[in-house]
């Protein structure tokens, strides 16, 4: 491709030097790359860190240069803008975060949003037209819910959806349902599943999409905030686009909101025109926050799975817990097809779980209202343990049959485990448990 600097007058655009991806042949690793990946000293004064670029317009080299910039902002050449223009299209923090982001699932190509909620709306704004059926695993996030069945369903577009562990026939069906209703735009899935943990079969959603839609495949899109992007690599086995809430673990201390989607720069590209056009980009300080994050990421997602195996076990046993949906146990018996579909998808179990207590919300509030380390909050990802009763909060407005379907009963209590010493928070649930 021609580079700028070829322009008459245009003078060579300062980029930044190259980072090292691989030493003697060993490719090097994103919790390595994390630390200065994008980012290079010597175009902001020699700052070991990027600083915090707060303008809303940059100043082009030339007028040549802003003509060609603005063909990438506006779509007419690929790949967005090589320059820097506007802080709706980009800036240098949501570079290096986007650079940063698709390493850790070998995306070729990312995108950060204001939100997660922005980040799937955008998403749905660049593939759906009015007429379309939607197809969905199913349950989602609340909000995801609501966005693709009430408001997209303003619009005319329609959704078919299939349980989270449904085998490959029985999507294939439901695929085949919507196929016969006219355009399948998309096929979105989240896994695993909040608040279920339910998984998907990503690989036989795959296979159910190349054999319905040989010529024209819709692209698979996949909500990977509970378990990516550390245990959970979506994209190796058949999904196209991998999307975050990265308010969750990525962010990890709860003092942030923002979204991201990681993929193929074919697919990235039209939802970067999408985002530039309705305004959707992280901002500046958000995306210099993520960044910070994103270097202890491995550290604090280890730290916090290991944790949430102790204090499961230790939940299992007790007298007065029903049972523990945690993907951990899984493979030590239950839900076969469960299992299996870990077992081919995940490398780790996570933090965020389900406990079921003996008895209904009269007991699941004493057990919260008694917490004394843990906060009571919904969320998850965070440095810090939170729990909250989602059949009473976060998912209040899912219609009561529904709720029951989906195993989202009154003595559910979620959690999502921490980075504390994990002892101190098995004090804190031990005496949590004794005053219900
Ligand atoms: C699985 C999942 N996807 C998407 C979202 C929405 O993300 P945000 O709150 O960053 O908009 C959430 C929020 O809880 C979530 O849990």
């Amino acid at each position: 491709m021609e580079d700028e600097a070829d322009l008459p007058g245009a003078t060579p655009r300062r980029r930044p030097k190259p980072s090292v991806l691989e030493i003697g042949g060993r490719k090097l690793k994103p919790s390595t790359l994390m630390m200065g990946h994008g980012f290079d000293p010597a175009l902001s004064e020699g700052s070991l860190k990027p600083p915090i670029f707060l303008t809303s317009t940059f100043v082009f080299e030339n007028a040549a240069a802003g003509k060609r910039h603005f063909e990438g902002v506006t779509g007419k050449r690929p790949g967005g803008a090589e320059g820097l223009v506007y802080s709706r299209f980009n800036g240098p923090n949501q570079e290096i975060l986007e650079d940063r982001l698709g390493l850790w699932e070998d995306a070729e190509d990312a995108l950060s949003f204001s939100s997660g909620m922005s980040a799937i709306t955008t998403l749905l704004m660049t593939f759906v037209q009015p007429g379309d059926t939607v197809v969905h695993s199913g349950p989602l996030y609340a909000a995801t819910e609501t966005l693709i069945g009430r408001i997209f369903g303003r619009f005319g577009v329609n959704w078919l959806d299939f349980p989270a562990g449904a085998t490959r026939e029985e999507i294939e069906s439901v695929m085949e349902q919507a196929k016969g209703q006219g355009r399948v735009p998309l096929i979105y899935l989240e896994s695993p599943a909040n608040p279920t943990n339910a998984l998907v079969d990503v690989q036989a959603v795959a296979a159910a999409r190349d054999a319905l839609f040989p010529d024209s495949p819709p692209p698979i899109a996949i909500d990977n905030t509970f378990l990516g992007p550390l245990w959970h690599h979506p994209l190796r086995h058949g999904a196209d686009l991998s999307v975050y809430s990265l308010t969750k673990y990525a962010g990890g201390h709860s003092d942030l909101v923002a979204g991201g989607i990681t993929g193929s720069r074919e697919l990235i590209n039209p939802i970067r025109m999408m985002r530039n056009t309705i305004g959707t980009i992280t901002d500046p300080n958000t995306a210099w926050m993520l960044l910070r994050s994103l270097e202890t990421l491995e550290l604090r997602m280890s730290r916090a799975g290991e944790n949430a195996d102790k204090v499961c076990r230790f939940l299992r046993d007790h007298p007065k817990v029903e049972s523990v949906g945690y993907l951990g146990f899984l493979e030590e018996g239950g839900d076969a097809r469960q299992a299996d579909i870990y077992r081919r998808h995940c490398t780790g179990a996570g933090s965020t779980f389900s406990l079921y207590l003996k008895g209904g919300e009269r007991e699941s509030f004493a057990f919260l209202d008694s917490l004394r380390i843990a906060h009571l909050a919904v969320s998850l990802g965070g440095t810090e343990t939170l729990a909250s009763a989602p059949a009473a909060m976060t998912h209040l407005s899912v219609p009561d049959a529904r709720k029951q379907a989906l195993g989202i009963t009154d003595n559910l209590v979620r959690i999502s485990i921490g980075v504390e010493d994990p002892d101190d928070l098995i004090a804190d649930f031990d005496q949590a448990l004794s005053a219900i």
